[in-house]
This record gives C-alpha cells, structure tokens and sequence, in this order.
C-alpha cells in the first residue's frame, strides 16, 4: 500500500536543454520548506485536517448516523457547495462501484444513492426533487458556517418539499445537519427543532474538510470502507512528519509546483488523473489548490497558481494538444493506478487490418498504462513539466492517503507563497453583492458599493 512519485520529468535533465528544475533549486529548497512545514505542524490545534482522520469520537457520529439509516433510505440528498460538496461527490466517484446511483438496489447492497446538488440552479433542483420518493430519502444539510446563501437556498426548497410530502413532524426525521458545532443558523435551528447534527469541527475549513463528517458521513451512508479512508490519510500525515524535503511526498509535490510557478513561469498546474474514479478528485483539487493560494501577498501583489483538472486519455484528445504546443506556462500531474494490466483483455479480431489488429491480446489496462506513459514522455520530450503519482489501486485507503496527501501539499504551498492557504477573502465582496440584492439586513454598504458601480454601456453591447 504506497503512494509512490516520480518527479524525474519535473527536472533538468529529463527536458531538453533549458528546462526544468535544477538540481541547485531543489537543493535550496530545502530551508524554506523545512519553515513551512514548521509553519504547519506547529498549528495542529488550528489546523484540524491534520488530526481528523484520527479523531475517533467524530467518526464514532457519523457511524452512529449511518447505522441508524440502513435499509431505511433509497437516496440520500446532500444539500451542500464548494468544500462542503466536492469532497462526498470525489469520494462517491471514487469509491463505489461505476454507475452507482444507476444500479439496482442489490447491486448497492442496499445502501443508497447520493444526490449532491452543489449549485442552485433551479431546473436541476426540481429534476431531483421530482425523481426522489421523499419517504425514502435522507437529507443531509451540509455547511460548515451554517448560514451559505446556496446551501440554505436548497434547504428552504427541500424542507419545504419534505413538509409537503411528509408532515412537519417526520421531515424532521428526514433530516441530518452537518455543521459548526456552536454557532450558525443551522446548528440555532438544530437546537430549537431538534434536528439530528453531526459535527464539523471549527478547525476544520471547507476545503480541508473532507476527511471530516462532511465526507466521512455521506461515505458511511454509502458503505465506504471509512476506517480504511482515515487510516490511508493518518498514514499520509505520519509520513509528512518529517521535515526533509526529499522523504516528504507532499512537501516535494508542493515545493516542485511552488517553483515551477515562480522561477519558471509555469502558472498553470493541470491535475490528469489516468482513472476514471479519479476524475472528481481531480475537481476536488482544483477548489482546494485555486480557494487556498489564490491570494493577494501581503507585502502586495497577487499570488497563486491556477489549477486545471483533466483526465487521461479522455484528454489526449482535448486538452493535450495545448499542453505539448501552447504555451510553456504549465505542469502536468498524473495520477497512475498500478496493476491494472489483467483488466479488461482486448479480443482478437480483424488481424488483417492494420489500425485493429495490433490491439488483439494487449488489455485495457495496458491500454491506459502505456498511454499515460506515452503522454508523459511526449511532453517530456517538449520540455513540458510533468510528474507522476502512483496508486497501487484505487481503495479507501489509497484516496484517503491522496487526498491528504494533497491536503498537506497545499498548506505547505501556502506557507512557501507566504500566504494564508485558510482563508478565502477573495469570495466576500461578491457575496455581499449578492445579498445585497436579495435585500438582507446589514448588507446596506455592499448596496452603496454596488449603486456606485457603473452600469452597462450600450455603446459596448451588442
Ligand atoms: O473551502 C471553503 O471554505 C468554501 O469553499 C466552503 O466550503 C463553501 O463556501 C461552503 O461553505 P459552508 O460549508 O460554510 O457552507
């Protein structure tokens, strides 16, 4: 059970001249990544992802919630966006079998299907609504603060929706609140309704949150092997203890971005999993890297690579051509499963035509091996930055050591742009827009701001 990477193609050396990280860069590297992983684990009582996969008593609730819902839901509906949605959606894709919430109810071994709605968009809500027997589905409200304007927008709908259909009384028990364990409107609401809750910790921020209740329930609810998930993440952790940049996976993945981006303009960092239950991870990701490093520095200027997710080979026919012939401003991480090559044997037909008949005998895996190392050493050979992440399979266990492999990554990148990987400031002002047009109290100089603001031109419309 390992994560194994290969940076080779990262460095000078593997590219043609010119390219690549040198071997003196990643050597100085070393001191400012030992004080960023100072920065990080001397904070493990605010940095909650780094304790969370072991905290039993946490786990403990979910299961609780979990086992009290078996066999009494067909669907599970997670109310929910951003960090709060984009972890349960990468594990469900992850780790249940393909077409999970098309397979019959033997086939899921009872558990139910996840709807996550992660938008509001109305012609999706009532599609899902519409599908859903509500006496057979559990609802689970998913907000850290406990009062985001979408979250608590699906939440009137399908409260209301479950009173209609239900009774005040059982919609109650129809619903499960995962949040802040003080403060916020869902956990006021909890207390004076009586709604089951199950916690997020304060210190544990949306996008680190996966590892939480967030996914940690939902993953319960769809008989994910959660122990596994948290055992592979609290391995993950104990092996980013040490401080030496070359024995620290997260450390090296977050150091090479981190220079890859500042000494050698490579601004753009796309994460091309080679596994179809990998795709959603990849999207997982992007919101943790871009919600974290996208940041004005605070000796001024702006700061933080841009993250693009893709999926090999599907992308070989979309977005590599750019990354082998646009501009020399990106990184390429894959994400390799080993082993696959039995999967998936490639029947023997056609021999006589040239274009079919060498695919006789080969497999799908090797299929999808070769192509993804086909990839890397083209664009290797172009001097496109590139490494590669090898899972042995795609398990709980492996996810769950992925993803807080990245977890960690990014607060070390955090740490090494100088700024703060917790926060998200960048998002208040278009808030306080929005809420100013819906007319919420204590929104009036967001509405000044927003009058202040010029309108459209017609000279520059069409
Ligand atoms: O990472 C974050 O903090 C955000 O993306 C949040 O997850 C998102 O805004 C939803 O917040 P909440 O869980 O408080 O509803």
């Amino acid at each position: 059970m390992t994560i194994a990477f290969d940076f080779t193609n990262m460095m000078a050396g593997a590219l043609p001249a010119g390219a690549g990280i040198t071997r003196a860069e990643w050597e100085a590297a070393a001191t400012p990544f030992a004080a960023a992983h100072r920065a990080v684990h001397t904070r493990t009582a605010d940095l909650g992802f780094l304790t969370v996969p072991e905290n039993e008593t946490l786990l403990t609730q979910s299961l609780a919630v979990a086992d009290a819902a078996v066999g009494r839901f067909d669907d599970v509906l997670l109310l929910g966006i951003g960090g709060s949605a984009l972890g349960p959606i990468a594990l469900r894709t992850a780790l249940c079998p393909p077409q999970w919430n098309a397979l019959p109810a033997e086939a899921r071994g009872g558990r139910p299907r996840l709807h996550v709605l992660d938008n509001v968009d109305p012609a999706t809500i009532a599609a899902t609504l519409a599908r859903l027997t509500l006496a057979r589905t559990l609802v689970l409200v998913v907000s850290k603060s406990g009062g985001t304007v979408e979250t608590m927008a699906q939440y009137l709908i399908v409260r209301e929706a479950l009173a209609q259909a239900l009774g005040e009384a059982a919609a109650r028990e129809h619903l499960v609140f995962v949040t802040d364990p003080e403060v916020g409107a869902l956990r006021r609401l909890a207390r004076s309704e009586g709604i089951r809750t199950v916690d997020v910790p304060p210190n544990v921020g949306g996008r680190f949150s996966v590892l939480a209740p967030v996914g940690i329930l939902p993953a319960a609810l769809l008989g994910i092997d959660v122990r596994a998930l948290l055992a592979g993440a609290a391995h993950a952790t104990r092996g980013a203890e040490t401080p030496e940049l070359t024995r620290n996976l997260p450390g090296a993945f977050a150091v090479l971005q981190w220079l890859a981006d500042t000494g050698h303009g490579r601004r753009i960092q796309v994460l091309m999993p080679y596994a179809d239950p990998l795709r959603d991870v990849a999207l997982w990701f992007v919101q943790l890297w871009a919600e974290s490093l996208g940041k004005v520095h605070p000796a001024g200027g702006h700061v933080g690579p841009t993250p693009v997710p893709a999926l090999g080979a599907t992308d070989q026919h979309s977005q590599v051509q750019l990354f082998m012939e646009g501009p020399a401003d990106k990184t390429v991480t894959f994400v390799a499963v080993r082993g696959r090559e039995r999967e998936g044997r490639i029947p023997s037909r056609h021999a006589d035509i040239p274009e079919l008949g060498y695919l006789g005998g080969h497999t799908l895996g090797e299929l999808i091996a070769i192509e993804h190392r086909a990839t890397a050493g083209a664009l290797a050979a172009r001097g496109r930055f590139n490494a590669t992440m090898a899972l042995d399979a795609v398990d709980a266990w492996h996810v769950g050591a992925l993803m807080q492999t990245f977890a960690l990554a990014t607060a070390y990148a955090g740490a090494l742009y100088g700024v703060n990987a917790f926060d998200q400031p960048g998002v208040e002002l278009g808030k306080q827009f929005a809420y100013a047009m819906l007319g919420r109290a204590g929104s009036e100089a967001a509405r000044a701001e927003w009058d202040a603001l010029p309108p459209p031109d017609p000279q520059w419309q069409i």
